[in-house]
C-alpha cells in the first residue's frame, strides 16, 4: 500500500492507474464499520483509496476536534492487511490554506436534523469531500448508512454538481448488542457503554409499535417515554421519523414509501447517532 501525504504525490499515483478507483473517505480510528466500506470497495474496483483526515472544518468550536481519536499507525496496518492500494493522509495545510474562500452548502438538507444542532457541520463535510473527490477522481465512493443524513447530502451534492462518480451506501455495522460502531464509542466508560445501547433499543421499540399504529406523533411520544423510563441518563437531542429521500418529517408512515427513524442523543456528554428504516405493513390499521 502506498501511503500518500501530498496532493502532488496523489496526482502522480492517480495518473498511473487505469480502471475504476473506489474511494472510502474516513477520519480514521478505523473500526469494522469503516472496514466494511473498504471491503466493499475492494470487491467492486481494481483500485481502492482510503483517506484518513480529521477535517477541522466539520467540527464546531465547542466540539471534539482536538480530542478526536487519532490511531494512524494501527489504521494503516489494518488497511495494508486488507489489500488497499493507497491511503491518503494529508496534513491540514495540504487540504486548506488560510486564504481559502470556497464554501459548499446544500441549502435545505444540510440544515435539517444534525445540521440544525451542529451549525456548519455538513458544509464542512461537503467542502472536504469536494476537494477529495477532485483529487482522487473515483468511479465510486462509499458511505455508511450509520450517518444517514450525510449519505443523503453526498448523494444530492454529487447529483447537483455533476460529480462523475457513483455514491454507494453501505449498511450500518453494529456491535453484538446492537450499538452502531463509531469512533466516538471509545470515549464511553463501561457504564456509558451500557447506556449507549438506548439509541438502537428505542429505534427497535418504535418498529415493534408500527403494526399497531403508523401515526408518527404516537410513535414518537411512546419512543420518548421508553427512553425516559429505561435510560434516564441518556439526553435526547432529537428523535424523528422522516421520509428517507427528502429527510422531511412525515405525519403518518403511509405518507412515505421509505420511512426512517433518526436519533441523536448524548451519553456521558458524547454525541451519538443512529437510524433505522421502518417497515410498515400495507394492511396496518
Ligand atoms: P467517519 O466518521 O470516519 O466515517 C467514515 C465513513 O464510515 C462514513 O461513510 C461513515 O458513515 C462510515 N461508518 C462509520 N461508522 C459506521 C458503521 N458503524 N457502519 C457502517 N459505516 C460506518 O463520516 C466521516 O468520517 C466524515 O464526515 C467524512 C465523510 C470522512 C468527511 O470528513
Amino acid at each position: 500500500m502506498e501511503v500518500i501525504e501530498t496532493r502532488a504525490q496523489l496526482k502522480q499515483w492517480r495518473g498511473k492507474v487505469h480502471g475504476s478507483v473506489g474511494f472510502v473517505p474516513t477520519m480514521g480510528a478505523l473500526h469494522e464499520g469503516h472496514l466494511s466500506l473498504v471491503r466493499r470497495s475492494l470487491a467492486e474496483n481494481p483500485w481502492t483509496v482510503v483517506s484518513i483526515f480529521v477535517n477541522p472544518r466539520q467540527f464546531g468550536p465547542q466540539e471534539d476536534y482536538h480530542r478526536y481519536p487519532r490511531t494512524l499507525e494501527t489504521d494503516l496496518r489494518l488497511l495494508q492487511n486488507l489489500g488497499v492500494s493507497a491511503s491518503f493522509v494529508p496534513s491540514v495545510e495540504e487540504m486548506y490554506s488560510s486564504e481559502d474562500e470556497a464554501y459548499i452548502s446544500l441549502t435545505r438538507l444540510s440544515r435539517l436534523w444534525c445540521g440544525s444542532y451542529r451549525l456548519g457541520h455538513f458544509d464542512g463535510v461537503a467542502l472536504v469531500l469536494t476537494k477529495l473527490f477532485h483529487l482522487v477522481m473515483p468511479a465510486r465512493a462509499y458511505f455508511g448508512e450509520k450517518d444517514f443524513q450525510q449519505v443523503r447530502i453526498v448523494e444530492k451534492m454529487v447529483e447537483e454538481l455533476f460529480f462523475p462518480l457513483e455514491v454507494v451506501r453501505v449498511p450500518t455495522v453494529r456491535e453484538p448488542d446492537g450499538l452502531a460502531m463509531s469512533s466516538r464509542n471509545m470515549y464511553l466508560s463501561p457504564s456509558g457503554r451500557a447506556q449507549a445501547i438506548a439509541l438502537y433499543k428505542v429505534l427497535q421499540y418504535i418498529q415493534t409499535l408500527v403494526p399497531k399504529t403508523g401515526l408518527v406523533s404516537d410513535l414518537l411520544r411512546e419512543g420518548e417515554a421508553y427512553l425516559r423510563e429505561r435510560f434516564p441518563e441518556v439526553r435526547l437531542e432529537y428523535l424523528a421519523i422522516v421520509d428517507e429521500y427528502s429527510l422531511q418529517p412525515i405525519e403518518h408512515l403511509r405518507q412515505s414509501s421509505h420511512p426512517r427513524a433518526l436519533i441523536a442523543a448524548y451519553v456521558e456528554g458524547v454525541r451519538l447517532i443512529d437510524n433505522l428504516p421502518l417497515i410498515y405493513p400495507e394492511e396496518s390499521e
